[in-house]
């Protein structure tokens, strides 16, 4: 059983950066340093992805954006973050990839706010990643 809470001062600081990033328009400069360091780290994880990434790009985006702005009511999120799980399966993502994504999450947040982000908003990025993973590996059978 996933504990389904992220402490209210963790929340209040993802969505502080989040906004950082999204008055800045930096979502897509997000969205692409992300990804630029998963297959940088993980080459063998290009070929799972489509060759044009714009429209995979997009929808991570309105992902993160739908997840943060849930972070409150994070129990609203698990069946759709459990379909997301299931498709992923469906595409062979296995468990142990998702640590990857959460680290390359956190690169690309050094990437876009760079010496601006500390130790607790690091973690706290962590924390949610860890739990957005665990729900839809969650969704897995
Ligand atoms: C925090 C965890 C993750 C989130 C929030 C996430 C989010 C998403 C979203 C929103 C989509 C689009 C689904 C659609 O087409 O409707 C997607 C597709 C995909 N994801 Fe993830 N994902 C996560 C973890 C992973 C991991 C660990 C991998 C492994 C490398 C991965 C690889 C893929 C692939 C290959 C696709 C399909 C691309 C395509 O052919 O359209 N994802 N993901």
């Amino acid at each position: 059983m996933i504990n389904m809470k992220i402490a209210p001062e963790n929340i209040s600081t993802i969505k502080n950066c989040w906004k950082k990033i999204t008055s800045g328009q930096q979502e897509t400069a997000f969205v692409e340093a992300f990804y630029s360091h998963l297959f940088k780290l993980n080459p063998g994880y290009r070929d799972l992805f489509p060759g044009d990434m714009d429209v995979m790009s997009s929808k991570l985006r309105e992902t993160l954006n739908q997840v943060i702005n849930g972070l409150e009511h994070f129990t609203h999120l698990e069946a759709s973050l459990k379909e997301l799980g299931q498709s992923h399966q469906a595409l062979k993502i296995t468990p142990d990839m998702y640590a990857h994504v959460t680290s390359c999450i956190l690169l690309a947040l050094d990437t876009i706010l760079g010496a601006a982000l500390r130790d607790h908003e690091k973690q706290s990025w962590k924390e949610a990643f860890d739990l957005i993973s665990g729900t839809m590996i969650s969704g897995y059978n």
